[in-house]
């Protein structure tokens, strides 16, 4: 069955490659017309191409579809209005929001530099907000939408990536606001944290979230592919469940986080807090060095990490 998405407008940011470019093909192939952003930058922010997106619309439009190129950083509150203005300009509405476009850049905290922390929150966060900013009016006079945003499971804390995980963990949070801000509007707001081998997914990342898995116990998403041994982690695997996410088939689910690794799509909890203990009195320095205190944080009194050398 084809045509699930048939009339429907949708914008891609990072369009042009990777998980991006599985979710074009797809929202077309399910009848959509496709808003195709991509500044054809590096993994790491630097550089851009403006023909990463061109090649892409070229693609859809000679095997049918119907598809626009965009040129524009998300980073830039101006390229985020632009990119709508162009699904407005070319098809007339705006039904479905894929904020994909993302970046990343290793590094320890302490040798991380102002720039590498700047840029990936620049790309990553502000580069969402600077899209649904401009969506959001359009959608709310339609009375409906969807958006889905792009986490990652390296936001549960993986090694060296605390510029990146702070990232996406804020879209995580803005991603629940927008849920409750949105939602008496008729849209719908999710995001995903995917696992794909595409050239974001290099051996130094790889590394560094096997070790983060082995060594410091971060939940695991996706293992064998993290030994080495697997090439099943695919974009289109995460391409199936965005799309499924825009389609009316989800239209209850809203302010939620999925995890997709393969064969597996995951629904992930919400933060609660796991255990509450109650003082009569409020918890005071005194209180909280008793032996009640101690009771509560019984078996969380671990440190995993191991010295460094
Ligand atoms: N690959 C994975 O396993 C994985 C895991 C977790 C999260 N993610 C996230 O999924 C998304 C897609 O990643 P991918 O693996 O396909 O990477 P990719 O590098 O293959 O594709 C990302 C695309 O985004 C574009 N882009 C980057 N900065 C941009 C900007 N400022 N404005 C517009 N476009 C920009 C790039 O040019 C590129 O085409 C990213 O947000 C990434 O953080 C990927």
């Amino acid at each position: 069955m084809a045509g699930r998405l048939e009339g429907k407008v949708a914008l891609v940011t990072g369009g042009g490659r990777g998980i991006g470019r599985e979710e074009v093909l797809l929202l077309a192939r399910e009848g959509a017309k496709v808003v195709i952003n991509d500044l054809g930058t590096s993994t790491e922010g630097q550089g851009s191409d403006g023909g990463v997106a061109q090649a892409m619309a070229d693609e859809i439009r000679a095997a049918g579809g119907d598809a626009v190129a965009n040129g524009d950083s998300v980073a830039e509150m101006a390229g985020g209005r632009r990119m709508v203005e162009c699904a407005m300009d070319h098809f007339g509405r705006l039904d479905i929001l894929i904020n994909n476009a993302g970046i990343t850049k290793l590094s320890p905290i302490y040798e991380m530099s102002e720039e590498d922390w700047d840029i990936v929150h620049a790309v990553n966060t502000k580069g969402v907000f600077t899209t649904v900013r401009h969506a959001a009016p359009i959608m709310m006079q339609q009375r409906s939408g969807v958006i889905i945003n792009t986490c990652s499971a390296s936001g549960l804390g993986h090694l060296h990536m605390s510029n990146y995980a702070s990232s996406k963990e804020a879209v995580v949070g803005f991603t629940r606001s927008i849920a409750r801000d949105l939602g008496p509007y008729g849209i719908r707001c999710n995001a995903i944290r995917p696992m794909a081998q595409t050239r974001m997914s290099n051996a130094d990342i790889a590394e560094t979230m096997r070790i983060s898995q082995r060594q410091f116990g971060i939940p695991a998403v996706g293992n064998e592919w993290l030994d080495g041994k697997s090439t099943g982690f695919k974009p289109e695997q995460v391409a199936a469940v965005v799309v499924w996410l825009a389609t009316d088939k989800t239209k209850s689910v809203n302010g939620r986080t999925f995890m997709i690794a393969r064969q597996e799509v995951g629904l992930y909890t919400e933060p609660e807090a796991t255990r509450v203990a109650f003082h009569p009195d409020g918890w005071d320095l005194d209180a909280l060095d008793s032996p009640a205190a101690q009771a509560f944080l019984a078996g969380v009194l671990k440190n995993v990490f191991q010295p460094a050398e």
